[in-house]
């Protein structure tokens, strides 16, 4: 069972922001693999100060673990049990950021019990606190309908697919262009194809698309789109 917190200090209560006294403020942030969203999603929760998580680190470090024990993600039972035994030391992203994690982390999230098993610790938190940033595929639709900030971050498949080669070079990892694009289509396929909890805009979400936005041009988008919502309250 998931006990820690992430990114969450107490620095972070006392830093400026303008969220207009809302508390328990949550913000979902959804949308496919290298749209920007958890780039975007942490320089959010660092401006309003509030915890963050990137639960797509959940379905890695199950998919980590069933890997490490030499099991395939068609073992539904292995990767529920992956599921169950996360601990927060094991979303370390240093360790769960290659492309065959990412792949098998997309074929677990479609398992049933998997999503079961993670969802608790997703949907407590940042209770009782000031809030929380929230990033992944069903945030807005399934762990948090009730956050009354929701962003679907997206951009064109071929700027993604340019966007994740990019931070695979940088970190030393040969990327070829059309073989990241076809791993990303095949990604995109399985997360909004999958029955239990696909990737999709929540109805109440508003919509950011990044194609041609750097990440500081997001931001401030980001802010407009939430200060409007507050000024609709
Ligand atoms: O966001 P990231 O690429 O790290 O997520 C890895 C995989 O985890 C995604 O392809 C998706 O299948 C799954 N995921 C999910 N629901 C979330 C976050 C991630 O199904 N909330």
């Amino acid at each position: 069972m998931l006990q820690a917190k992430l990114r969450y200090d107490d620095d972070m209560l006392d830093q400026p922001n303008d969220m207009n006294g809302e508390t328990n403020f949550i913000l979902a942030i959804d949308g496919p693999a290298g749209s920007g969203k958890t780039t975007l999603a942490l320089k959010l929760a660092e401006h309003f100060g509030l915890a963050f998580l990137d639960t797509g680190l959940l379905y890695r470090a199950t998919a980590k673990k069933l890997l490490d024990a030499g099991a395939t993600a068609d073992d539904e039972v292995a990767a529920e049990h992956a599921a169950s035994s996360i601990a927060a030391t094991d979303l370390n992203p240093d360790q769960l950021m290659t492309e065959i994690i990412g792949q098998t982390a997309s074929k677990v999230a479609a398992i049933p019990a998997v999503r079961i098993a993670l969802l608790d610790f997703q949907r407590r938190f940042g209770d009782g606190g000031k809030g929380a940033v929230l990033v992944g595929r069903d945030i807005g639709t399934v762990v948090r309908p009730d956050a009354k900030h929701k962003i679907f971050v997206t951009a064109s498949v071929e700027q993604r697919a340019k966007r994740r080669c990019k931070q695979l070079q940088e970190r030393g990892v040969a990327a070829i262009y059309a073989n990241v694009l076809e791993e990303l289509c095949q990604r995109d396929a399985r997360d909004r194809s999958r029955v239990v909890a696909p990737l999709l805009q929540a109805e109440d979400a508003l919509i950011l698309d990044t194609t041609d936005q750097s990440i500081e041009t997001a931001f401030e988008n980001a802010k407009t789109l939430i200060a409007k919502r507050q000024t609709a309250a």
